[in-house]
């Protein structure tokens, strides 16, 4: 079946298997019968579904990666990860002038942090102990700089011995700033300038053009 391609040896959920290389883990699984919906979304490193561990040939140190994106070389021994779970607060921003302020109760198991870092195993490389250290310090400016790249896959609050999730406090402080922070002028500008319908004139003219008037519209408009 695969005649045409190098084959590899790995370790695949503790089994030793043969199969081509230049497959991610998930197509791996596939590709030897495991019938892997659950922890499979957008196959494209994006929704955080598909952790795994790993060894590579020779490693002393596990690590942690998405399935999607691994791809799988000679002597890997890896698994996927079942989902963690882990605690989702509710709030309510609306009712809440000064979100941030509500941090502590909200999130109070953040305060809890002692940095021992064992949740810096994110596949997206951002430094969580420090994402959260800032938070703890009240720095949230510098605690969204890198959470822009999280992907809420979970891995940081599967290792956190203090039961903290800090791929939720993080979204809570993103959403908390958005709503804190006055919008730069020129969105604020394009805002009202959409609330008080001044494109609606030209958005009906667009919804009502064919492919190709669209097509050709829009060349028109890049300069093109
Ligand atoms: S399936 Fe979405 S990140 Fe891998």
């Amino acid at each position: 079946m695969h005649n045409d391609k190098t084959m590899i040896i790995i370790q695949l959920e503790g089994r030793k298997i043969r199969l081509p290389e230049g497959l991610t883990v998930i197509e791996a699984l596939w590709d030897t019968g495991h019938d892997v919906k659950r922890g499979v979304g957008c196959l494209s490193g994006l929704c955080g579904a598909c952790t795994v561990a790993f060894l590579e040939k020779g490693g002393k140190k596990v690590k942690f990666g998405l399935g999607c994106q691994k791809v799988v070389e000679e002597g890997l021994n890896v698994i996927m990860l079942p989902y963690f779970p882990s605690r989702v607060a509710r709030y309510l921003l609306d009712v809440m002038e000064k979100p941030l302020e509500h941090l502590p109760e909200i999130y109070p198991e953040l305060y809890t942090c002692n940095d021992c870092k064992a949740c810096n195993i994110c596949p997206e490389w951002i430094n969580v102990a420090g994402v959260m250290k800032a938070a703890k310090d009240a720095d949230y400016e510098t605690a969204t700089e890198h959470i822009m790249d999280c992907i809420m896959c979970g891995l940081c609050a599967s290792r956190c011995p203090k039961g903290i999730a800090p791929q939720h406090v993080a979204l809570f402080i993103q959403r908390a700033l958005a709503k804190e922070r006055l919008f730069p002028p020129n969105l604020q500008k394009r805002l009202e300038e959409l609330e008080s319908f001044q494109f609606d004139a030209d958005l009906g003219r667009l919804a009502a053009m064919v492919d190709d008037e669209l097509e050709a519209h829009c060349r028109q408009a890049e300069g093109g």
